[in-house]
């Protein structure tokens, strides 16, 4: 865990993570050396595409949330949409049992959930945007979802709501499960999110908004919108091929994959990560 400064040295003292040069008072050899302390990097999380049904997806969800040791545990979980393959009470049941841990975590709807249920059983707000505060990080997750439909399309009712609930904060990350931009994936792009440009609206009108994480496209994708980063975290339960003729479209064997998002006081740092053990145990 680390905030990177352009040129600097960095390391990690009492918790507090170390960077920055300082050129006031060099060392007895004549090297730079650290010492401004800035704050702890918030580490989101970030799951996608759980499509929970059975065993085998809830292992994978096990394993996802286990692919982190405990010297980086993150600061919060969130994950955008897809929690159910079938939109069914025991599948959102199952999810519940499995995120039992002390993180706090998020989540919005996909095109396989049904708010509703969600609702129900997660404690989803209905009005279509909820939020969850850790540090000085606010997250405010989306229902860009549309009733028995593939694609997405951000609603003004969920656009206020998301406002409303992200306009005094100091940092917002902004969680949908549709991504706002194509992937050049041809089938992917056919059921995507229909009016970008109302996202684009939402995150001018946030100008606190450092990132904006998606889902959907099963597959890693780390681009910008609106002058911000846009990453979507892998599925859990198959990878997107990149072929767009290939059948099936996905590939079940692969390793459940999840992004690891650091936001720091410089900006912020995805990575991501692949349970490789899971998918060959999983076979
Ligand atoms: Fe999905």
């Amino acid at each position: 865990m680390a905030v990177v400064a352009d040129g600097a040295d960095e390391r990690e003292r009492g918790g507090s993570v170390v960077t920055g040069w300082d050129t006031h008072e060099p060392q007895s050899n004549g090297n730079l050396h650290c010492s401004v302390t800035l704050p702890l990097v918030t580490t989101l999380l970030h799951l996608s595409d759980l499509h929970l049904d059975d065993d085998l997806a809830r292992g994978r969800l096990d394993r996802a949330l286990r692919i982190l040791p405990p010297s980086r545990r993150p600061d919060l979980i969130v994950i955008t949409g897809d929690l159910a393959d079938h939109g069914r009470r025991e599948e959102y049941v199952d999810l519940v049992s499995a995120m039992r841990g002390d993180i706090p975590w998020i989540v919005c709807p996909g095109n396989h959930d049904d708010p509703a249920l969600m609702a129900q059983v997660l404690g989803w707000d209905q009005s279509g945007a909820m939020s969850l505060d850790v540090d000085d990080v606010r997250v405010v997750a989306l229902d860009v979802t549309v009733p028995g439909e593939d694609h997405g399309h951000l609603r003004p009712e969920v656009t206020d709501a998301a406002f409303r609930a992200a306009e005094d904060a100091e940092n917002v990350v902004l969680a949908l499960h549709h991504p706002p931009v194509p992937l050049g994936h041809e089938y992917a792009d056919s059921i995507g999110l229909s009016n970008p440009t109302a996202l684009g609206d939402l995150v001018i009108a946030l100008p606190r908004t450092r990132l904006v994480v998606t889902g959907h496209v099963h597959t890693a994708l780390a681009t910008t919108f609106a002058g911000r980063p846009v990453v979507g975290a892998p599925s859990l339960a198959a990878a997107l091929r990149p072929d767009p003729a290939a059948r099936p479209l996905t590939d079940a064997g692969s390793a459940p994959g999840v992004a690891l998002h650091e936001l720091g006081p410089d900006g912020v740092r995805s990575s991501f990560h692949y349970a490789w053990d899971a998918a060959t145990s999983a076979a």
